[in-house]
């Protein structure tokens, strides 16, 4: 059974072709990232316009690169939250015409599930539940509790900045340019060994939410010398980069514990991050599954992923659904 996944929650036009949940057929993701370096983040209404712009010709690629046509679609699936509002309902009103003019059934998608969901593709075993997911992303950072399918418990968020958001602002105060996340990185890497410099943790009521607005603030303090003589680039980097995986890998660990979760799914755009991954995996008492990269950044295959879960649990939308920009998740 092929579904179609359509993706245009923030800045990537995306659609894929996906066969029973699992196997891709096509994966087609149109990158704004240029269109948004300029401005050093994300323009929404900018956003929109690509998506406008740039949706029929990926769903043209996306259907001959799977060698299907419409016609052997089975269902529609669209995200239609979180994000950002004027993204979404391009996306989604894209899907509707498409669904009333072919009569195929539409199916709405969580898009912080995709990003777990992303654990299923291509992949011959299917990640064991319970598991936790940590999804971590410009948009989000989130740890999840998945007792089964559709079945959620969200055990911790952040109460200011996402992770990969923190990673964006602080790559501008330390003038690295957008998407802030790979060029930290790769400074970080250039720092010799451990930092010497010690950023601090957050502490939290609750125990799985995450804070790094203070560590923002912290870091540009230290680059404007307002704490003495600032130590170089790839020292701050690395120092405010071990200061955010620490803590959430330190969370994600503690509550695969407290839960007895059989394995971690880790996603979302962060989860490219070298030392995330490297940390993650030795800290973790469970296996760690992470997606490749172009499965852990927003893509249509990991909402066809979803799509065909709930097509199975007999879900479909209404023609009069609306975009949902502050969805969550459990
Ligand atoms: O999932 P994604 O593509 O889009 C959202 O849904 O937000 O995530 C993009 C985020 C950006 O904030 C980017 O800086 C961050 O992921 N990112 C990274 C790395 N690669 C991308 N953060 C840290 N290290 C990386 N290597
Ligand atoms: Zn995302």
């Amino acid at each position: 059974m092929l579904i179609l996944g359509i993706e245009t929650s923030c800045d990537e036009t995306a659609v894929a072709v996906v066969e029973d949940g699992r196997r891709i057929r096509s994966n087609v993701v149109s990158s704004q990232v240029e269109l948004h370096a300029e401005y050093g983040g994300v323009v929404p209404e900018l956003a929109s316009r690509q998506h406008v712009q740039a949706l029929i010709p990926v769903l043209d690629e996306a259907l001959e690169r799977a060698g299907c046509g419409l016609d052997e679609i089975a269902a529609l699936a669209v995200t239609y939250g979180p994000g950002l509002a004027g993204a979404l309902l391009v996306g989604l009103n894209f899907a509707k015409a498409l669904a009333y003019a072919r009569s195929i059934p539409l199916v709405p998608v969580n898009h912080l599930e995709g990003h777990i969901y992303a654990a299923w593709l291509d992949r011959e075993e299917s990640p064991r539940f319970p598991l936790l997911a940590l999804i971590v992303s410009g948009g989000h950072s989130d740890v999840v509790l998945m007792e089964d399918h559709g079945q959620y418990r969200r055990l911790g968020e952040t109460v200011d900045d996402a992770a990969g958001e923190a990673f964006d602002k602080v790559a501008r105060v330390l003038g690295l340019g957008f998407p802030g996340g790979p060029a930290i990185d790769r400074l970080a890497s250039a720092a010799a060994g451990a930092p010497a410099l010690r950023l601090p943790r957050a502490r939290l009521e609750r125990p799985y939410d995450f804070s790094f607005s203070g560590l923002k603030t912290r870091v540009q303090r230290i680059a404007r010398g307002e704490e003495g003589e600032p130590p170089d680039r790839a020292e701050l980097a690395a120092a405010f980069q071990e200061s955010v995986v620490d803590s959430l890998v330190t969370k994600a660990v503690q509550a695969a514990e407290e839960h007895g979760v059989s394995d971690i799914v880790l996603s979302g755009g962060v989860a490219a991050n070298s030392l995330l991954r490297k940390v993650l995996a030795e800290r973790s008492p469970v296996p760690v599954i992470i997606p490749p990269p172009a499965l852990c950044t927003d893509n249509g295959a990991m909402i066809a992923a979803v799509g065909w879960q709930r097509l199975q649990a007999g879900e479909r939308a209404a023609l009069d659904l609306d975009v949902a920009p502050g969805l969550r998740i459990g």
